[in-house]
């Protein structure tokens, strides 16, 4: 067996690790084996030297069987999951996850929950009366048999090192390498179980990756590593320049996501679900994705399929019919234009902060967040504004801080005296090839 202090000075060096090192490493820091100092040591020579495509391979597949893998080969159809690489007013999963469903896939999901000023799918879930996202295995494969799909808090014990080596890259400044990020998602996506993959990696302010040239170079690294452990994989980079959806908070997210999917709303969250949807179907060997999705939308079967997994966590499926069932704020406050102008920015990580700092969301892991706070936007970069209209709407309650909220919802959203060109809402598409 390899020593920790032997593979570390290979890694010191800039030489690649075998096998051998690399599981006795994903083993040493499940089993303890290695110190906490040897595995962010490691960290740190792998930040600064990197890994190969080979390294980045045998790392990932490590982490992936380091605990429990979920085994979803007892479902009747293809199996497809999604990921995103995390935005503000991100909804896309709730949209989705039905409508595929809807569109004869299976759709076995465990989401997280926000974190810093990213939104997370299950306090989203949990904003609906009655609903909890605890689910045990043997009843998420029965519902996920039965109705098609279900988004539940992760069961067992999912790549256990993968929790370990990001709480150590969190604090010693080892989150930004791109073989340690793309082995991290990767890893959780495998143990999850789906044979179908789609990546949606975000692009902008409010993003993992700031520009588009590294933003496709995940998406690529991604696909290529994903397809070599032996699942289908694609990517597509989309913006993140300005909150996705309209509405940025957990409550005010899930009344989005039924108005689309009811057929009341529309806009870039609807587009990038459709698409994202589509990628998935086509993957899984569905034809005719995308006009499936659609008229999976028109018909009302994935509304349907919504109000079906609601019931099935447990929650008010009533809901899906009548929104005013969610939880609702004390206040509604205006932020309003103090010039006229076209709308030049929207930093959806300041947007993101301003809800935080109403209580939507959690600074520490432990911290509990508020379901009906939040923000409901008005314009979309490019939109006209006249003096004095509202920009935005603050969803408040009294625990919220409401100075704070209006001065980072200002800050974030810029004015310009010239017309504004929008923002393409996918950059890219990072097709593989199954090796
Ligand atoms: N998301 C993850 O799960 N891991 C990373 O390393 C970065 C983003
Ligand atoms: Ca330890």
């Amino acid at each position: 067996m390899p020593t920790p202090v032997e593979i570390l000075r290979k890694k010191r060096l800039g030489n690649a690790l075998s096998r051998e090192e690399i599981a006795a490493f994903v083993r040493g820091v499940v089993d303890g084996s290695f110190a906490d100092y040897q595995s962010a040591a490691l960290l740190m020579a792998i930040c600064i030297q990197g890994m190969n495509r080979e390294e980045t391979r045998l790392l990932t597949m490590e982490m992936a069987h380091s605990g429990d893998m979920l085994d979803l080969s007892g479902l009747s159809g293809p199996t497809v999951d999604k990921h995103s690489t995390g935005g503000v007013g991100d909804t896309t999963s709730l949209i989705l996850v039905p409508l595929v469903a809807a569109c004869g896939a299976k759709v076995a999901k465990m989401s997280g929950r926000g974190l810093g000023f990213t939104g997370g799918t299950l306090d989203k879930l949990e904003s609906i009366p009655g609903l909890c996202t605890a689910m045990e295995e043997k009843r998420f494969l029965q519902t996920v048999e039965e109705i098609g799909c279900a988004i539940i808090s992760q069961t067992g014990d999912l790549a256990p090192a993968d929790k370990v080596l990001y709480a150590l890259r969190d604090v010693t400044a080892t989150v930004d390498s791109m073989p340690l990020i793309v082995s991290s998602i990767l890893s959780k996506k495998l143990a999850s179980g789906a044979q179908n993959i789609v990546l949606d990696v975000k692009c902008g302010s409010g993003a993992l990756m700031e520009t588009l040239e590294d933003a496709k170079a995940l998406a690529q690294m991604l696909v290529e590593i994903g397809n070599a452990t032996g699942r289908r994989f694609c990517a597509l980079v989309t913006d993140m320049n300005q909150p996705l959806g309209m509405n940025v908070g957990n409550a005010l997210e899930v009344r989005e996501a039924i108005e689309i999917l009811s057929g009341q709303a529309g806009g870039a969250l609807k587009e990038i679900s459709l698409e994202i949807g589509a990628k998935m179907l086509e993957l899984a060997g569905i034809s005719g994705g995308r006009q499936k999705m659609e008229a999976a939308l028109e018909s009302g079967a994935g509304l349907k399929k919504f109000a079906q997994m609601i019931t099935a966590l447990g929650g008010d499926g009533r809901v899906a019919g009548d929104v005013s069932l969610l939880p609702q704020a004390e206040a509604v406050i205006p932020v309003c234009a103090a010039e006229k102008g076209y709308i030049g920015a929207i930093l959806a990580s300041e947007i993101g902060r301003a809800s935080l700092a109403l209580g939507a969301g959690r600074l520490r892991k432990e911290d509990s967040v508020d379901p009906a706070v939040g923000i409901v936007m008005t314009r979309r970069i490019g939109e006209w504004v006249d003096k004095g209209e509202p920009l935005a709407y603050l969803h408040v309650t009294r625990r919220s801080n409401v100075e704070a909220a209006q001065a980072l919802a200002s800050r974030a959203i810029a004015l310009s005296r010239e017309p504004v060109e929008t923002p393409p809402l996918i950059y890219a598409s990072v097709e593989g090839k199954c090796v």
